[in-house]
């Protein structure tokens, strides 16, 4: 059976995509801190506790799903974390924390991984953002590493393409039905037309596996119809 590695499965974008790996028949490992609103159960879902930002958790992880099933076919690289605002009013600690789950852990991962994704000609597929194509106010830092994980990707498409492995880079828009603004001071409106929903993304990531072998979608851009955002304070 084939195997599907994802980081962030417990809520959000990386959920659906988990519920979607599962109904394709992958035997899929999900990474997250906690599943206690994790909905999803089947006997092809193993939630795996593991904070992405400790690199001996991550690299442990890693090792105990390869050492256990001697394949991976699929990678997802979903976790991320956004804190935004004037670059002077983020704490290092926000900085630090959106590099390293943001940008160490994707890499790190994928790098412990590659050995069995070149094995597979198996996929990378990482979700960046729209807000790694553009430049935009109060979020510099987020911008800049959902970028960095775009042009790895890239790059990792070169250096492995002759080797089958298949790297895509994902950039959602902003997305309704996620925990991810939870503590920012904007949010998607309520305009159906101004926000993609976790199921758009998970679409895209099905769309990116159903393509004929010597096929590779190296980007997808997902887009609202219109740009709109709800201001407001952030919950604590
Ligand atoms: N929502 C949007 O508008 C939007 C738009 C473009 C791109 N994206 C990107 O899409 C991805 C998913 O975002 P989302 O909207 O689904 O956010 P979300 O609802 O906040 O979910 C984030 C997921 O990442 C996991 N995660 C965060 N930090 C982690 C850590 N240190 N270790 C392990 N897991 C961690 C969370 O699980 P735990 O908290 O349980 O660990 C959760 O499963 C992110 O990369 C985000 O940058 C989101």
């Amino acid at each position: 059976m084939e195997v599907a590695i994802i980081t962030g499965a417990s809520r959000g974008i990386g959920l659906e995509i988990a519920k979607r790996l599962v109904s394709a028949g992958y035997e899929t490992f999900g990474l997250a801190r906690q599943f206690d609103t994790c909905d999803l159960t089947s006997e092809l879902f193993h939630p795996i506790v593991c904070d992405i930002t400790n690199l001996s958790e991550l690299t442990v992880a890693a090792s105990q799903i390869v050492r256990e099933k001697k394949r991976v076919d699929v990678l997802v690289n979903n976790a991320g974390v956004g804190i935004f605002g004037p670059l002077d009013s983020l704490k290092i600690s926000d900085i630090d924390i959106m590099v390293r789950t943001n940008v160490t852990a994707p890499f790190v991962l994928t790098s412990e991984l590659l050995f069995w994704l070149r094995k597979s000609s198996g996929y990378v597929i990482n979700i960046a953002s729209t807000a790694a194509l553009k430049t935009q106010a109060q979020g510099a830092i987020y911008s800049a590493t959902k970028s960095a994980l775009l042009h790895f990707g890239d790059c990792l498409f070169e250096e492995t393409r002759k080797q089958g492995v298949r790297v895509t880079t994902i950039c959602p828009d902003i997305t309704g039905e996620t925990d991810f603004y939870q503590h920012n001071y904007f949010a998607p409106s309520e305009n159906e037309d101004t926000f993609i929903l976790p199921g758009c993304v998970a679409d895209a990531v099905i769309n990116v596996l159903n393509q004929r072998p010597g096929t590779v979608v190296s980007q997808i851009v997902v887009q609202a119809q219109r740009f709109q955002i709800t201001k407001r304070p952030p919950s604590s």
